[in-house]
């Protein structure tokens, strides 16, 4: 504890949530179907989200859960007010492209898909809570997926452009927090869901995946050229999955993996926040015959078009060995695979709980690109058990989220400069990985199970006071 807060005046506490995980209604208001339509939960959603699909029409008897979500289409008044209660100073959001452009491809955009977002920021304002919109959080029409195979063509520079262009505009006096791709590294490990790829018989995955990461990273810089030019008071981030890769000993084998490891991920930091493509990168293409084709100007497009702020998630570290005994542990229960680290946690997701490495990672982040960092991801998924008064005791999260300000804290003071915190999913959602309601993040429940059954009715859990008055205190009571 502190005698006084390290947190900033205007930092931005909030939460944070994705279209596709909210809202429902996916028809709605003229709305398209959109790639995490097409994902079921269990067993069937994994092999999709790699990739492997084979219809792109929604399933009879299949439950698909985006498909009504919890409903925040039609709740969103109840729940903002809800966010409002508790402080919040910022609030993150996705617009879902589909209800803006159907198909991706139409002339003009959908207007009740606009109404719907200019609605639902106005509501936020009038809270005073201050809208963070993510252009593309895992989802692509699902027609720009069929027609051209979605980030794989470079027709989606342009579609993506149009519609950044489109969103900035209408959304300029509103919205002044924009960011590009969510968790755009996502792309190489979960490409359907990430970007909307699929593959076909005998492609070169790693060909397909960076031609396709080339595609939104020059999209990303155009997005970033349209903000400057449409909103000049805004600032635009990038937003990547953090979280460090530690070498299981400190044998320079094991160090030199975890570092090529994040070189996986820094990749497309390094392009949206410095400019170009790293040296390290350039040689992978050539180890690999990968040969990535880029149009002229597009280094130039790159280089005079960065990010002003680096957006990231952080829930788990994981780490790496070379030695094959230490392998054979390896798990991929943080979606990225990970030896499991003795020293650690983990979740009942395996997800591994890590507080100092939020500290290490912000540092590592902040040393390596002199910008201004948004922790926009980080939370606790855990099962929440309603007793019978209808209260929910849900410490175990408060404890995560103590430990990981605890650090944000650290890091403050060691001279990183944070500007906002929005936790995942202040409101139970739908899981991205597994499309569970029963992975809860909220400090609001929802009355939904795995199924779609319940009554969607919303209930405050034990940590929204608690956090509330982290809020209040700007942090001082943590
Ligand atoms: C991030 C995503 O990967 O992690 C979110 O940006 C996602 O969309 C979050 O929900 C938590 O993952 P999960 O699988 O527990 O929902």
């Amino acid at each position: 504890s502190y005698n006084k807060t390290v947190f900033p005046e205007d930092f931005l506490w909030g939460g944070a949530i994705a279209a596709n995980q909210v809202e429902g209604a996916y028809l709605e208001g003229g709305k398209g179907l959109t790639t995490v339509d097409l994902l079921p939960t269990g067993k069937e959603r994994f092999p999709i989200m790699l990739g492997n699909i084979d219809t792109f029409k929604p399933k009879e008897g299949v439950y698909y859960p985006s498909h009504q979500a919890i409903d925040f289409y039609h709740n969103y008044k109840e729940d903002i007010a809800l966010f409002a209660e508790m402080g919040f100073k910022s609030f993150r959001l996705s617009i879902a492209w589909s209800r803006i452009f159907p198909t991706g491809e139409e002339e003009t955009p959908n207007e009740e898909g606009l109404q719907f977002y200019d609605d639902v920021f106005d509501e936020l304002l009038k809270y005073g809570i201050e809208p963070v919109v993510t252009t593309c959080h895992f989802d692509v029409p699902v027609h720009l997926v069929e027609k051209y195979g979605s980030w794989k063509s470079r027709t989606m520079v342009e579609l993506y452009e149009k519609y950044t262009r489109t969103i900035f505009e209408r959304y300029k006096n509103k919205v002044k927090y924009w960011m590009t791709f969510n968790e755009i590294n996502m792309l190489l490990h979960l490409p359907f869901i990430g970007a909307g790829i699929t593959f076909n018989e005998g492609e070169d995955k790693n060909q397909v995946l960076y031609q396709a990461a080339h595609h939104q990273l020059v999209g990303s810089a155009l997005a970033v050229k349209a903000c400057h030019e449409i909103i000049p008071d805004a600032k635009i981030g990038c937003m990547l999955a953090a979280g460090m890769t530690y070498p299981y000993s400190c044998n320079p084998e094991d160090v030199w993996a975890a570092m090529d490891k994040d070189r996986e991920s820094f990749f497309f930091i390094d392009v949206q926040s410095r400019g170009e493509y790293p040296g390290y990168a350039k040689r992978f293409f050539e180890d690999h015959n990968l040969n990535i084709k880029m149009e002229l100007g597009d280094e130039q497009i790159l280089k005079d078009n960065t990010v002003d702020y680096i957006g990231f998630s952080y829930y788990a570290s994981r780490c790496t060995s070379t030695d094959p005994e230490v392998l054979e542990n390896q798990t991929d229960g943080n979606v990225f695979a990970s030896v499991s680290n003795p020293y650690l946690k983990a979740s009942e997701w395996g997800w591994t709980i890590d507080p100092k490495g939020l500290r290490i990672t912000a540092n590592q982040l902040h040393d390596r690109y002199q910008k201004p960092l948004f922790i926009v991801e980080n939370g606790l998924g855990a099962v929440d058990v309603v007793k019978e008064d209808g209260s929910i005791e849900d410490d175990y999260r408060i404890d995560y989220l103590k430990q990981h300000f605890i650090e944000m804290a650290e890091a403050i003071k060691d001279g990183v400069n944070i500007i906002g915190y929005t936790s995942w999913g202040p409101i139970d959602i739908v899981s991205a990985s597994t499309g569970e309601m029963k992975k809860r993040y909220g400090y609001i429940y929802v009355d939904r199970d795995n199924e779609g059954n319940g009554t969607l009715k919303r209930l405050k859990k034990k940590s929204f006071d608690w956090y509330k008055q982290v809020i209040q205190t700007n942090g001082l009571n943590i």
